[in-house]
């Protein structure tokens, strides 16, 4: 059961995914550690994950040299190249709580996801076809941003089950959740430079504090500090690479379909203030489908285990400004369009110029108005 004292944690729990493969007794030891966890913490590492560490490494080199490519070239890639706020997103033009994220960033989502038709809402825009670079300008990144991507989203889906199992659900409960009836998926890998900053720099804003808005974050990180996790008690743990492991958090969504039980804890990533080289962080997000009802129901008491259920009374939670997040859009895909719209201005200046993302917030919220509390 959640409690207090276990929330103010000092550091992240590691979890063995080789006990979900084992037998009953180091499966129900699993999943009785994960419940803890996503209790009182919402963040942790996965070890014997499954995932070959060359497919790490090739991630990660595939982004150092797509990175290190001429400007011109990557900007054919340029997040303003498609309507679907995916591709390169240079330095200081992402947008978090209103300011400039000093990070560099390739946005790519699932190969399989076509474009909406003609004439479907606008917000289906949040998935499509990222602009890859072309093997000649970036040879390698077309197999190791897919194999990255199917590895992360099978460890991914690998812990859905678990975490539904954990809430005493049928370990495909959650899916649906997930799984886009129209048959594209809301698989986002963002692969992260983070370049030094001098500490007298007038931005040294890695990614601001955040919670991540969908189901949950599997993370790749190198050696260089940067991610903070906020405890319960309010202090700042610093995150650092342990080698074999992912770090998984959990998201909104998922907070909300527990009724606040499983924590969707909030964090930051501080700016690599002072290195001497750059950091690179390589997330994978696994979100709700985009026509899931924003403001969803929690699952009935009645089909979720007791100590849930009592967790869904708990006194303190993770205390991110969860604002705007938490209220706009009817459907996961308006929200996320407005997000989107509001974080990557480079995408919505060339394919959305008239549509501005305050009004559509208020518009497609019904009864919301933005209060003082609200990060516009
Ligand atoms: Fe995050």
């Amino acid at each position: 059961m959640a409690n207090k004292a276990a929330g103010a944690f000092e550091k992240l729990p590691i979890l063995d995914v080789a006990l979900l493969r084992g037998s009953a007794k180091d499966k129900a030891q699993f999943l009785h550690e994960l419940r803890e966890t996503c209790l009182n913490v919402g963040f942790f590492y996965v070890k014997n994950h499954g995932i070959p560490e060359e497919v790490v490494e090739s991630i990660f080199g595939a982004g150092k040299r797509f990175f290190e490519l001429p400007a011109d070239v990557k900007q054919k890639s340029s997040v303003a190249a498609a309507p679907h706020f995916v591709g390169w997103i240079p330095a200081e033009s992402e947008i978090t709580h209103g300011r400039a994220d000093v990070r560099e960033s390739f946005d790519y989502q699932w190969k399989g996801n076509t474009a909406p038709p003609i004439g479907a809402p606008i917000w289906k825009n949040t998935l499509g076809p990222t602009p890859f670079p072309s093997e000649a300008d970036c040879p390698g990144f077309d197999k190791a941003s897919t194999d990255w991507m199917l590895a992360a989203a099978d460890l991914g889906y690998t812990l859905l089950h678990a975490i539904a199992e954990s809430l005493g659900l049928e370990s495909n409960a959650l899916d649906q959740y997930v799984n886009d009836p129209e048959g594209r998926r809301a698989w986002l890998t963002k692969i992260n430079r983070y370049p030094p900053v001098a500490p007298d720099a007038n931005n040294t804003q890695g990614c601001g504090h955040h919670t991540d808005d969908g189901f949950l974050t599997i993370l790749a990180i190198d050696d260089i500090p940067g991610l903070q996790v906020q405890n319960m008690a309010g202090t700042w743990i610093d995150v650092h690479r342990v080698p074999g492991t992912f770090v998984v958090n959990l998201g909104d969504y998922l907070e909300k379909l527990t009724g606040g039980a499983y924590v969707s804890t909030t964090h930051r990533v501080f700016s690599n203030v002072g290195g001497a080289v750059d950091r690179y962080s390589v997330p994978f997000f696994l979100d709700p489908h985009p026509l899931v009802i924003r403001n969803v129901e929690p699952i009935p008491d009645s089909a979720l285990l007791p100590e849930i259920v009592a967790a869904r009374n708990k006194d303190y939670k993770s205390d991110v400004m969860k604002g705007d997040q938490r209220k706009i859009g009817r459907t996961h895909g308006e929200s996320n369009f407005i997000n989107r719209l509001k974080s990557y201005p480079l995408c919505g200046d060339r394919w959305y110029p008239d549509l501005n993302w305050k009004q559509l917030a208020v518009e497609w919220s019904e009864g919301f108005t933005p209060g003082e509390t609200d990060v516009w």
